[in-house]
């Protein structure tokens, strides 16, 4: 078995981590910003002085290509680094940097292997600037198209075309569906309390649940907040906020796999004396089984048009992301459970929570996850914390069933 350099791999984390660094230890690097222009700068450069070929396609993803002895199409890795407004040094960066390590592993034993290697960092992973997320993956993958992407206007009501273009990512390698990869392997965090909980080190992903993002808006009458009487309301503001504990009751109904947040709240005109006449809200709804998923979806919708109705509200909605559960690829589930127990690792197979770059190359390829413990389950926030140890440990599952994929 081989090993990665740790020092090396962590001194990567800490370096992007300055990058866009924010109080309390996380990191602001939303999609297309300029910070995020300074973290692809950054990640471009160690590509370079790797010796990979740097390739940007015109979504703005960057793949790093490792040279094969035959020309094949190459086993592939990697993840994002975007990230939430209020988020950690780990993820999606781990999943990069950890490939860029494999790659300088390589380098420093003299191999190449048979296939050629790619690690990708992918173009909005996150989707909290600009919807839906795991957008470059998607236009990568091919079912969603470029101009549409290209369209889509972010949360400041800025396109991602304009914004690609400002930062100088817009690229002219056209890799949409183009370039389908022998199979892809992403590392990540877990996000959420489940290894830890169970002292367990590493994940072998064997799905991802299905999500589903809708932003609702509620228009309702602005008035005077200590003359208007309670039964003559039509308050945009109380009803988003009916929305959020339904929710919570629903997700509780349906049982423990179902999870359901508000996580974006706006209201005008936002005063302490006035009314809301306009409230915009965010519901993201997720299960691993889609027929649950559907189940939230309608009992959602059918309580926004009673609510509305009786509070006399005009209500309209609109998709922001809608994908099925995943399944990933049981051979490579399997192939990262070995890699674990060889390399003297506890391991179990388990779902994903978070949307990941890898649930989109899933369509086109074999593809799995391999993820490791997140301190206190925490996640999409500055107190993201995982171990040497553990990152160690990820990464060298990584390394060794990237080397087998690419001399197969
Ligand atoms: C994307 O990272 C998501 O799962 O929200
Ligand atoms: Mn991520
Ligand atoms: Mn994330």
């Amino acid at each position: 078995m081989q090993q990665i350099n740790q020092q090396r791999l962590l001194g990567w984390i800490d370096e992007l981590g300055q990058i866009g660094a924010i109080d309390g230890g996380g990191v602001c690097r939303l999609a297309l910003s300029d910070e995020d222009k300074a973290g692809r700068d950054y990640v471009v450069g160690l590509m370079k002085s790797l010796g990979l070929e740097v390739k940007i396609d015109r979504i703005g993803n960057v793949l790093g290509l490792r040279e094969g002895q035959e020309d094949l199409p190459p086993v592939m890795t990697g993840s994002h680094i975007d990230t939430v407004r209020t988020g950690g040094r780990y993820d999606g960066n781990l999943g990069v940097l950890a490939g860029l390590e494999v790659i300088a592993t390589l380098n420093d034993l003299g191999i190449q292997s048979k296939r050629p290697l790619g690690v990708a960092f992918f173009t909005n992973e996150e989707g909290s600037r600009f919807a839906p997320d795991m957008m470059g993956s998607l236009v990568f993958q091919g079912d969603l198209a470029l101009e549409t992407a290209l369209a889509v206007r972010g949360i400041d009501g800025t396109t991602v075309q304009e914004n690609l273009q400002r930062i100088g990512y817009a690229g002219d390698w056209i890799s949409e569906g183009q370039l389908v990869p022998t199979a892809f392997v992403e590392l990540h965090i877990e996000q959420g309390p489940v290894l830890e909980e169970e002292t367990i080190t590493i994940g072998a992903v064997q799905s991802v649940q299905g999500i589903s993002w809708t932003e609702y808006t509620f228009k309702g009458v602005s008035n005077h907040a200590g003359t208007t009487p309670m039964r003559l309301r039509h308050d945009a503001g109380y009803a988003a906020c009916q929305v959020a504990s339904f929710l919570r009751a629903l997700a509780e109904k349906v049982g423990d796999d179902q999870v359901a947040t508000v996580g974006r709240m706006e209201f005008k005109p936002n005063l302490v004396n006035v009314i809301a006449n306009h409230a915009v809200f965010t519901v993201d709804l997720r299960n691993t089984d889609n027929e649950k998923l559907k189940f939230s979806e309608q009992q959602t919708l059918s309580f926004i048009n009673e609510l509305c109705e009786k509070e006399g509200l005009e209500c309209s909605s609109k998709t922001l992301a809608r994908f099925d559960p995943v399944i990933f690829n049981d051979v490579l589930v399997n192939r990262i459970e070995s890699f674990a127990k060889e390399l003297g690792h506890s391991v179990k197979r388990m779902p994903s929570g978070a949307g990941h770059d890898a649930q989109m190359l899933a369509r086109m390829c074999p593809s799995s996850m391999i993820f490791i413990p997140s301190k206190a389950g925490i996640s999409h926030n500055v107190k993201e914390y995982s171990s040497p140890e553990h990152i160690e440990a990820g990464a060298n599952i990584l390394l060794n069933l990237l080397m087998e994929l690419a001399q197969a």
